[in-house]
């Protein structure tokens, strides 16, 4: 079965947080940049040899799920290109999503050492990280070879650019705001369908931890996932419009519903599993596979990973509050000025665009496809649902997953709230925010 979904410019540009100004200065190739890209010395991306030597491609995908997925894009590389030697870099860990990887990351491209290819997060993470900086080689020859202009939606294309040029291949598009819920705990704790607000989280909670059953999954060894779970209840407490405005300057981070946020979050911290601060986020997951902890705000990477440990006994839901919107983050693929192997990062990039590729991809990642001809029949009940919601849900930009603001604004949002877990003090952490609000110079 094929699927036309149909975005419209709103949805995408509200996708990666970027505003119509925002996305006019793009288009009319306006914006001064700090340094200005430059193309490659060898020009365009054009038709590729390729066939030998290496590929070397970084991420952070090593959970299960993640591994699969990306396994699926290598074994068609490999089909077509046997005598290549994959280089699978991929680190997991780190502050935020993928900290480990975006530090080695950073010390590889300073060093003009790149890595052939690379995970990154359209919108605010590659073009403010590595695009502005002159760091990567447009793609707009190899969207017009591969006919992908035709494919991906013209507005997914033009956030994936900068000075109207693409700069990266989106490979799929995932939600952050779900709620995964343990069946069985539910049912032995009498808690009969998934919260829809944070009023039905705390009653839940309450009847789970009468059987002495934490509610919510909490893995705060390093910063990045009370990040996560804040930025659903800032979603959930500011609706679409008040969260957008976080980002554009239309909300102030001293907000009382900021603080509100902040008060929600610390009371559900005291119904997360206690020892949330040695926990690290590739190991959470396992405490609801365990049925040790009932419930998780995450995104739907945990679909890919709960699928990937055979176990079926979970329910998701949109996260408390959250019904109508979609938090949306889109991972992807460049080329970065001086990859070694550039015929080989051509013919992977090539891939990742492909209907087989995001089809082999998506399925076993648990997001949906960037694409539009997508074959339905390959997705599951979880993500046929999210392809419908994103085609009539508002969209909002995830912080913690790159979309919404730039990695220093993250990585400070990041560190904040990890204070908030550990210390559970909103005042501070406002103050906090602010400041970092301020550092970041969100402009209305
Ligand atoms: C996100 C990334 C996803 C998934 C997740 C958890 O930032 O976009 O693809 O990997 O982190 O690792």
């Amino acid at each position: 079965m094929e699927s036309k979904r149909a975005l419209s410019r709103r949805q995408i540009l509200k996708l990666l947080g970027l505003g119509t100004a925002q996305a006019a200065v793009l288009a009319a190739c306006g914006g001064a940049p700090a340094q200005q890209a430059q193309p490659a010395a060898g020009g365009q991306p054009a038709a590729s040899g390729g066939g030998s030597g290496k590929l070397e491609i970084f991420s952070w995908w090593t959970s299960g799920g993640e591994v699969e997925a990306l396994n699926a894009l290598y074994d068609i590389y490999k089909k077509k290109y046997p005598s290549v030697e994959i280089v699978n870099a991929a680190l997991a860990g780190g502050a935020g999503a993928g900290g480990n990887m975006k530090a080695v990351l950073k010390t590889r491209m300073l060093g003009n050492d790149p890595p052939d290819s690379f995970q990154v997060h359209l919108g605010h993470e590659l073009i403010d990280s590595h695009v502005t900086p002159g760091r990567m080689e447009p793609l707009d020859e190899l969207y017009g070879s591969e006919k992908w202009n035709d494919v991906f939606p013209k507005q997914l294309i033009e956030i994936a650019s900068y000075q109207g040029k693409p700069y990266s291949v989106p490979v799929n598009i995932h939600r952050s705001n779900v709620l995964w819920y343990h069946k069985g705990l539910f049912s032995q704790a009498g808690v009969d369908k998934p919260p829809a607000t944070w009023d039905e989280f705390f009653a839940a909670a309450d009847k789970l931890k009468a059987k002495n059953i934490p509610a919510l999954a909490i893995a705060e060894k390093d910063p990045g996932f009370t990040g996560h779970v804040f930025e659903n209840i800032l979603l959930a407490t500011l609706g679409p419009d008040g969260y957008r405005g976080l980002y554009n300057g239309t909300t102030k981070w001293d907000d009382p519903k900021v603080t509100e946020a902040l008060n929600t979050l610390k009371k559900a911290l005291d119904y997360a599993n206690p020892n949330y601060l040695s926990v690290s986020w590739g190991d959470v997951n396992d405490l609801i596979v365990a049925g040790k902890v009932a419930m998780m705000i995450m995104g739907d990477w945990t679909n890919g990973l709960l699928k990937s440990k055979k176990f079926n006994d979970y329910g998701w839901a949109p996260a408390p509050g959250t019904s109508g919107v979609f938090m949306a983050l889109s991972d992807s693929f460049g080329l970065p000025k001086g990859a070694k192997d550039r015929d080989n990062v051509i013919n992977w990039l090539k891939i990742c665009g492909s209907k087989d590729g995001q089809d082999a991809f998506n399925p076993l990642k648990g997001s949906i496809p960037g694409r539009t001809d997508a074959d339905l029949s390959k997705y599951d009940d979880y993500q046929k649902g999210a392809i419908a919601d994103f085609k009539s849900n508002q969209i909002t930009p995830s912080v913690v997953h790159g979309a919404a603001a730039k990695e220093s604004f993250m990585t400070d949002y990041a560190n904040v709230l990890n204070i908030m877990a550990a210390k559970k003090n909103p005042d501070e952490v406002q103050t906090k925010l602010v400041q970092a609000a301020t550092d970041a110079n969100f402009a209305a």
